[in-house]
């Protein structure tokens, strides 16, 4: 059990800066999800942390140890990554026990932590079966079990559901909750899935071009995200976002005319206005108390809920709709937007303005 310190974290390869100046402090026993798109930093940032790579500056301090310069196999850390391997020549008991073994721990007592991994991934009945005679789901659960083998201080994941299919991703997903909820140990999750990262993380870092966007609990980031690129990132399918203009007594009008709602601030203000799909509600085209007029051009019909879109004019938004459609393309209706729903961002630096 530790807590992590991040202290000027930062990467370069070459001339390129892929890290810039990261402090992040983790309290013993948080769940830390990193997202970002592709190519922010995020597995730079992991192999920083297990020490596969050397940071150009900064350090990193585990339970109270400034571990910037301890070799890997030192730092107490383990690591999952999206590509597991596995030895394909050892059993899954085997493969568990390999870093015990390669440390010296005595034969019993790898036998007891192979058993109690084990019994915690209910891999059990797997333990004397070879890598290819695994589904892809008990070749991950095995993956965990050897990187849990170790009793680390810090665990970090790097996309290990990634190659997994939908259902099993769900049912892995619960897994590893319930896996922290048990061992308590201080972990740093990376994902591009945004209900992975809602439902697993304590908080969530939201990273781009090397840099923290917004560090905050799952919930502070979907309902006050710091900024525009949070706010799109965060919330799927993605918030809705339209240039408006701020008019005298706070009447926001977008460009074609129609208002969205109001806000305080000064008169003449160029401003992008965000509205989630969820917060936004269906309503017939005569309907006079719902601000927006527009057409529906298109239906998803996903079981539970449906996504229509419609199209204002200025630009199409997402309207979740409870239940099957009720609606259908080309169809005239109205959108109400509640007051309360708005999220506005400045346009030009994309900060958050209420
Ligand atoms: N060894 C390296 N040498 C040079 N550039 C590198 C090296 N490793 C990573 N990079 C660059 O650093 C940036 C960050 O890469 P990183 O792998 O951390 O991204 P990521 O956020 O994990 O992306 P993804 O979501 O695609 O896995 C990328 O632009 C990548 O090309
Ligand atoms: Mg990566």
């Amino acid at each position: 059990m530790a807590d992590l310190k991040l202290q000027g974290i930062h990467k370069s390869f070459g001339p390129t800066k892929v890290l810039h100046e990261i402090d992040i402090a983790l309290p013993d026993g948080e769940f830390l999800v990193l997202v970002g798109p592709s190519g922010c930093g995020k597995s730079t940032l992991m192999n920083l942390v297990a020490g596969l790579e050397e940071p150009s500056g900064g350090r990193i301090v585990l339970g109270g140890r400034d571990i910037t310069d301890v070799e890997p196999a030192d730092r107490n850390i383990s690591m999952v990554f999206q590509s597991y391997a596995l030895y394909p020549n050892m059993t899954v008991a085997q493969n568990i026990a390999f870093p015990l073994e390669m440390r010296g721990v005595p034969e019993a007592e790898r036998q007891k932590t192979v058993k109690e991994v084990s019994s915690m991934l209910q891999i059990e009945h797997l333990l004397e079966r070879k890598p290819r005679q695994l589904s892809g789901g008990q070749r991950q659960r095995v993956a965990i079990g050897r990187a849990l083998a170790r009793h680390p201080q810090l665990f970090l994941f790097d996309e290990p559901l990634s190659n997994l299919d939908a259902k099993l991703r769900v049912d892995m997903r619960a897994e590893i909750k319930r896996l922290h909820m048990r061992t308590g140990v201080t972990t740093i999750y990376v994902t591009h899935d945004q209900v992975e990262a809602m439902t697993l993380g304590t908080r969530i870092a939201v990273l781009k071009d090397g840099l923290i966007q917004q560090l905050a609990t799952p919930l502070e980031l979907y309902s006050r995200p710091a900024n525009r690129f949070v706010a799109e990132f965060i919330g799927s399918p993605s918030i809705n976002c339209f240039e408006a203009v701020r008019e005298a007594s706070g009447t926001l009008r977008l460009a074609d005319g129609q208002v969205i709602g109001s806000a305080a601030g000064a008169t003449g203000d160029k401003l992008i206005v965000g509205v989630r799909p969820e917060d936004l509600s269906m309503r017939p085209a005569n309907d006079e108390n719902a601000l927006l007029k527009g057409t529906v051009s298109l239906v998803e019909p996903t079981g539970p809920e449906t996504y229509a879109l419609v199209d204002l004019g200025v630009g199409e938004a997402t309207v979740r709709m409870g239940g099957l459609p009720s609606v259908e393309p080309g169809q005239a209706v109205r959108v109400h937007v509640p007051p309360g729903a708005l999220h506005l961002f400045d346009p030009a630096s994309g900060k958050r303005l209420n």
